[in-house]
């Protein structure tokens, strides 16, 4: 048994994980205060810094939400997954990495650095925002409506209804995108991307400005979890082989610049975004004692102050919390 993990070995009851993420919960929001919101789009400035919440959802329907759940907030940079996956369902999988490479960079998510000093012939994964901007410019549609009809499909299938763009969100940061115009300019320069640049960056920013709450976040990393298929009737939703590539970047490039502390102290797929959510996916595990979510769980938490990374300084602490109790690390 991994050191710090609790001894479940008795029935695992809804009410006993209830209380234990309860007090983690209670515990860990005393960490909000040593993070910053994040100001560079005006309107997520709005968020309360001390919001710390989490749903868990496993494969058998066993749900825990607990803290500052149903608050929504924007999936920002969460949303890549998501635009990836339908690029490589659109153009195929082929088509997509021949535009986008599958590498960690080290480097912040809206670093221009690369593009120019290093000889790429492609940006170097589909999260930071050069490989994000050119998926987006590879989604179908001759409008940003239609370039994100498919995005909001599959989010419906997921969620069991049609999320919305947060207007003022998206305003906000396309007001003072002047970094992500300046990386979009580098990418019509270099021929990457698909689509005209205004309306490649409008539909990247609408993508980022869809409004979620944890409890959609967990219901998405638990397809995720379930290799893509629909955890209640088995129905496939989003092809394996995408799936198992979205979780590879998702564990080598998901948490910015701190993707590898992550996979070592944590040990799962996540992703986070600025306004300060995160989506996990712990896939079913095999193991000889009784573990909580052994069948495979989504996790989405939500706590906008973020550490010097970008990741929420709570969020990352609680889940790794979580993660060492319950033993959720895939290696
Ligand atoms: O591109 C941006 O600035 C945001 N809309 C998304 C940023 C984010 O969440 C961090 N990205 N990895």
């Amino acid at each position: 048994m991994v050191q710090g993990t609790v001894n479940w070995n008795t029935e695992i009851t809804k009410e006993w994980l209830q209380s234990y993420v309860d007090d983690w919960v209670k515990f860990y929001k005393k960490e909000t205060t040593q993070g910053k919101v994040a100001s560079y789009i005006p309107v997520l400035k709005q968020a309360n810094p001390n919001h710390l919440g989490i749903s868990i959802i496993g494969k058998n329907g066993m749900t825990v939400h607990s803290g500052d759940v149903g608050i929504p907030f924007t999936i920002q940079s969460i949303s890549k997954i998501f635009s990836f996956i339908v690029a490589c369902i659109e153009r195929g999988v082929a088509y997509v990495l021949d535009r986008v490479d599958v590498e960690p960079t080290g480097e912040a998510f809206n670093s221009i650095m690369h593009l120019e000093m290093r000889k790429i012939k492609k940006p170097f994964n589909p999260f930071i925002n050069a490989g994000a901007i050119t998926v987006t410019s590879l989604l179908n549609g001759k409008n940003s409506s239609e370039k994100l009809e498919a995005l909001f499909e599959l989010f419906t299938k997921i969620l069991g209804y049609r999320p919305h763009i947060n207007k003022d969100v998206y305003v906000s940061e396309r007001e003072t995108s002047v970094r992500n115009r300046a990386i979009g300019y580098y990418l019509v320069e270099l021929g990457y991307l698909e689509s005209e640049l205004e309306l490649t960056l409008e539909t990247y920013f609408k993508q980022c400005s869809i409004e979620v709450t944890t409890e959609d976040l967990a219901k998405l990393g638990l397809v995720l979890a379930n290799d893509g298929m629909n955890p209640h009737t088995n129905e496939e939703i989003i092809p394996r082989n995408v799936v198992r590539l979205a979780k590879a970047l998702m564990l080598t490039c998901g948490m910015y610049d701190a993707s590898g502390k992550f996979a070592a102290y944590v040990g799962i797929p996540a992703k986070s975004g600025v306004s300060g959510g995160i989506i996990a996916t712990a896939p079913p595990r095999v193991r000889d004692e009784v573990l909580p979510f052994v069948e495979g769980c989504g996790i989405g938490l939500y706590g906008p102050a973020l550490d010097d990374k970008g990741n929420s300084i709570a969020g990352i602490k609680l889940l790794k919390h979580i993660a060492t109790k319950w033993d959720l690390s895939i290696f």
